[in-house]
C-alpha cells in the first residue's frame, strides 16, 4: 500500500486536541485512513458493526467494484477466467499471482490429482452422522478432522507445509463433499479417478455407481467447472474474514477453513443459493409466475421477515457480474438438456424483471447476486439442493486458502482482536444467594 500526501485530521466540538491520520492509496479502489493510533492518542475506539466502512487488511487477490459490477481475481475479469480458463487455472492464479503456462498447469493438475484420495479412515466420521445430515454439517466436521491427519505439515510459519496443505485442501474437498453425498443416499463411496480432469473426476464420484459403467457428461463438467470459477473468491467476505481472524490465532488451516464453512452455510451468505431456490420451489407451489406479484408484496412488506434470497449485496451496488454469468450458464445447460421450458428459470427470470422495475429494490440498489441462478443450474445438472453450498465451499477453499496464505505471509499481520462500546453493568456486588430477591 502507498502512502499519499494527503491526511485525515479528526478535530472534536469539546475543545479535545485534534488528531492527524495518515491516508494510504492501493492499486485501484478507495483509499484507507490508518487509525492504528487512534485509540492510543484519544482513548476512543471506532464503531463500525458489520464493518461497512472498515478495512481489515491488505489484499493483492481480489477486488470487487461494487458500483460498476466487476470483480477481478489478481486483475482478470471474471467473465474473461469463465470463458478462457479452467477452475484448476484459477487455483493456481489465485494461489501464485499469475495464470500458469502450459508446463506448470501440467504440474499443478498432476500435484492436486494425485492428494485426491482421503484416508480410509475418514469414512468412520461418516458412519456417526445421520443419513439425513445437512452436508454442511458433515462437511464442517470432517474438513475439521483434516487435521487430525497431517501432523506432518501443520507449522503454519512453514511455507513448504502451507503449500502441502493448500494442495490437500483443494484436492480433497471433491471427495469429501461426494462422500457426503453418496452417504446421505445411501450409497457406496466412490474413489477418485486421477486421469481424470479436476470436475469431471467429482461429477463421477457424484453420480456414479458401481453396478455399471459411467460416461462423464460434458455439459455437465464444463457447468460445474464455471460454477466454481465464479464461486472461487470474493474478498473478505464474511467466510474469508472468518478464515483470516481464526488463522490470525495461529490455528492449522484445516480448522481454518472448517471455521470458514461453518460461516458460509449461513442463509445470508453463501446458503442462499438453497434458501433462493426453496424460495422458487415455493412460489411455483403457490402458482408459479402469476403468485410472484403477491411474493414480492411480502418482501416489501415491513411486518414480514420474507427476503428475495439471491438478490442483494453488500458490496455490489449494480448487477453480481457472476449472476450475469451464472444466468448464461442456465441456459446452456437447461437448452443441453433439453430442459428450456424450465418453470423455474421461467419464474427466476419472471421474478428478476419484476424486481428490477421495482421501486423497493431500485431504491435500494438490489440486484441479483451469484445465487440467485446458481441453485436452477445446479438442480438441473442433478444437483441435490441441500448439497449446493457444500460446492460453494468447495469452490471458495481455494479462495480462503490464498487469502490465510496472504495473511500468514504479511508481516503486518497480528492476532485478530476487536474491541466494543460496553453498554452493559458497571461494577457492581454480588449479593448472597440467601439475600436475593
Ligand atoms: C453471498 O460478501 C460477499 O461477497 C458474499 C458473497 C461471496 O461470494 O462471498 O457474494 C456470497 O453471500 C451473496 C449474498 C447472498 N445472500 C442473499 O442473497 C440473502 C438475501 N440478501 C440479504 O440478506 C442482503 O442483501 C445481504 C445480507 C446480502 C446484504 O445485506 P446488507 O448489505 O447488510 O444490507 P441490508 O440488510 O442493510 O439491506 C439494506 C436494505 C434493507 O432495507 P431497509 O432497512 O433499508 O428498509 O435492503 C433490504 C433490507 O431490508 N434488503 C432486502 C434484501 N436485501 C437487502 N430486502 C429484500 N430482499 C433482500 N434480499
Amino acid at each position: 500500500m502507498t502512502p499519499t500526501d494527503n491526511k485525515a485530521t479528526l478535530s472534536f466540538s469539546n475543545g479535545s486536541p485534534s488528531i492527524d491520520m495518515p491516508i494510504y492509496k492501493g492499486t485501484v479502489g478507495p483509499d484507507v485512513i490508518d487509525i492504528r493510533k487512534l485509540y492510543g492518542q484519544t482513548g476512543m475506539f471506532t464503531y463500525d458493526p458489520g464493518f461497512m466502512s472498515t478495512a481489515a487488511c491488505n489484499s493483492s487477490i481480489t477486488y470487487i467494484d461494487g458500483d460498476k459490477g466487476e470483480l477481478l481475481y489478481r486483475g482478470y475479469p471474471i467473465e474473461q477466467l469463465a470463458v478462457n480458463c479452467d477452475f484448476l487455472e484459477t487455483c493456481y492464479l489465485l494461489l501464485k499471482g499469475e495464470l500458469p503456462n502450459q508446463a506448470q498447469k501440467k504440474e499443478f493438475e498432476f500435484g492436486i490429482m494425485h492428494h485426491t484420495m482421503v484416508n480410509e479412515q475418514m469414512s468412520s466420521f461418516y458412519h456417526g452422522f445421520r443419513r439425513d445430515s445437512h452436508p454442511m454439517a458433515v462437511l464442517v466436521g470432517v474438513v475439521g478432522a483434516l487435521s487430525a491427519f497431517y501432523h506432518d505439515s501443520l507449522d503454519i510459519n512453514n511455507p513448504e507445509h502451507r503449500e502441502i496443505s493448500a494442495m490437500r485442501l483443494i484436492a480433497k474437498m471433491p471427495t469429501l463433499v461426494a462422500m457426503a453425498y453418496k452417504y446421505s443416499i445411501g450409497q457406496p463411496f466412490v474413489y477418485p479417478k486421477n486421469d481424470l480432469s479436476y470436475s469431471a473426476n467429482f461429477v463421477r464420484m457424484m453420480f456414479s455407481n458401481p453396478c455399471e459403467e459411467y460416461v462423464v457428461n460434458d455439459v455437465l463438467v464444463r457447468a460445474l467447472d464455471r460454477i466454481l470459477i465464479l464461486h472461487a473468491d470474493h474478498e473478505q467476505n464474511a467466510s474469508t474474514s472468518t478464515v483470516r481472524l481464526s488463522g490470525s490465532s495461529g490455528a492449522n488451516p484445516f480448522a481454518c477453513i472448517a471455521a470458514g464453512i461453518a460461516c458460509l452455510w449461513g442463509p445470508a451468505h453463501g446458503g442462499a443459493n438453497e434458501a433462493a431456490l426453496n424460495m422458487l420451489l415455493d412460489i411455483q407451489k403457490d402458482g408459479g409466475v402469476e403468485k410472484i406479484g403477491e411474493f414480492v408484496a411480502k418482501v416489501k412488506d415491513k411486518n414480514s421477515s420474507v427476503k428475495l434470497m439471491g438478490f442483494g449485496h453488500r458490496v455490489y451496488k449494480n448487477y453480481d457480474p457472476r449472476a450475469k454469468l451464472m444466468r448464461e450458464t442456465c441456459h446452456e445447460v437447461l437448452d443441453a438438456l433439453g430442459l428450456h421450458d424450465d418453470p423455474l428459470f421461467k419464474i427466476a427470470m419472471a421474478l428478476e424483471k419484476i424486481a428490477l422495475e421495482d421501486e423497493y429494490f431500485v431504491s435500494r440498489k438490489l440486484y441479483p447476486n451469484v445465487d440467485f441462478y446458481s441453485g436452477i443450474v445446479q438442480s438441473a445438472l442433478g444437483i441435490p439442493t441441500s448439497l449446493f453450498t457444500a460446492i460453494f465451499a468447495l469452490a471458495r477453499t481455494v479462495g480462503w486458502i490464498a487469502q490465510w496464505n496472504e495473511m500468514i505471509s504479511d508481516p503486518e499481520q497480528k492476532i485478530g482482536r476487536p474491541r466494543q462500546l460496553f453498554v452493559g453493568a458497571t461494577t457492581r456486588d454480588v449479593v448472597p444467594l440467601a439475600k436475593r430477591a
